[in-house]
């Protein structure tokens, strides 16, 4: 265990757990049947979702996962394909549900360590009408990119991206699970972000620390049709008034946690620059992820080192080998990133 007897859990921003003052909130909860759409708290979190990302109308889901199947089911076809990044969330982490569920062909293309795909490669990618083709119908993005480095993917890159789909009859999807961290990253309002595409999924139960949900946002005729898809996937829940209660609380109080984060994000990678043996590059530091290597030298330590700082109660994942991944969230301090520096240092 390390010095203050603690886990240390850098995992991932979805282990944070909610606020003492949401809990208080939840009290206070009015509930009803939202399969008939008629909790005012969900109904009320979705009219605030949908104002805050500047979209026509909203709907909870149970998770980020859930969220993007349900967006790609509403815009493509069994048989169409979606053009996604090799690093996407939804193309390595999501079970496969777009084609185990939708049959949706996927194309999978470079993402590059800023998050971006080449734009003249999505251009290339698009089919032509041809028997032997399936017809491709949606772009998926990602911002902030989880695999590559919580890079924030900026508006002109969106801007065109959306050009591309237009001109070739396509949709944009973004998964914008942690679209808020994208927007503190690039200090801009999160609808500069979510303008140029057709729907997005956030996360609140991430950065934002409530417990449960992620919220799809589009047009009122997409909202529509992901309502009904929400339902044949199991995802209509009754009386969740008590999660979107968790979630307005998010929307109102934890956005300025994400600039905390993002800031001891910075410290630790730059802790982690000064220590001999790691190699990381801290111009890739852009939000709440931290990507780090061990050098040439001591790379076959790598299973020791992970035991060892998960024995002192410092957890983080090996997401790739020798590629190593530590996120920031509520309840992480600079003292936390103090123990995990000096601990790793003292390792290693
Ligand atoms: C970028 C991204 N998209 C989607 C998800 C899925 O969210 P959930 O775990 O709520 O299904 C995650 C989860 O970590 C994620 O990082």
């Amino acid at each position: 265990m390390n010095i203050n007897n603690q886990i240390i859990d850098l995992r991932s921003d979805t282990v944070t757990l909610p606020t003492v003052d949401m809990l208080k909130a939840i009290k206070s909860v009015t509930l009803g049947d939202d399969v008939f759409s008629e909790d005012p708290t969900v109904n009320s979190l979705q009219e605030k979702a949908a104002i805050i990302m500047g979209k026509e109308d909203a709907l909870l889901v149970p998770s980020g996962t859930m969220g993007n199947l349900v967006s790609i089911l509403v815009h493509c076809n069994r048989g169409d394909e979606v053009i996604l990044g090799d690093q996407a969330h939804t193309f390595l982490y999501e079970a496969g549900g777009i084609s185990a569920f939708g049959g949706i062909h996927s194309r999978q293309l470079k993402n590059n360590d800023d998050g971006t795909i080449d734009l003249d490669q999505i251009e290339a990618s698009i089919r032509e009408e041809n028997v032997h083709f399936p017809p491709t119908t949606l772009i998926s993005l990602e911002n902030t990119h989880n695999r590559c480095f919580g890079a924030a993917l900026k508006p002109d890159y969106m801007l065109k991206v959306q050009e591309i789909a237009k001109k070739n009859n396509c949709k944009v999807h973004l998964d914008g699970a942690r679209i808020f961290n994208a927007s503190v990253s690039l200090d801009l309002d999160v609808k500069d972000l979510t303008k140029n595409v057709d729907s997005l999924t956030f996360c609140l139960s991430k950065g934002l620390s409530s417990p449960v949900g992620s919220i799809i946002c589009g047009s009122s005729e997409f909202i529509k049709k992901a309502r009904h898809i929400r339902k044949a996937l199991g995802g209509g829940m009754r009386q969740a008034g008590i999660i979107a209660k968790f979630g307005e609380f998010s929307l109102d109080h934890m956005i300025s946690q994400i600039r905390k984060d993002h800031k001891n994000a910075l410290i630790l990678g730059q802790g982690l620059f000064k220590i001999k043996g790691i190699d990381i590059d801290i111009e890739k530091i852009h939000s709440n992820i931290v990507y780090f290597k061990l050098n040439e030298n001591k790379s076959s330590y790598s299973r020791q080192m992970i035991k060892s700082m998960n024995d002192k109660g410092i957890l983080f994942f090996e997401v790739s080998p020798n590629r190593y991944r530590l996120v920031t969230h509520y309840g992480i301090e600079s003292s936390h990133i103090k123990i995990v520096l000096d601990t790793i240092s003292e390792i290693l």
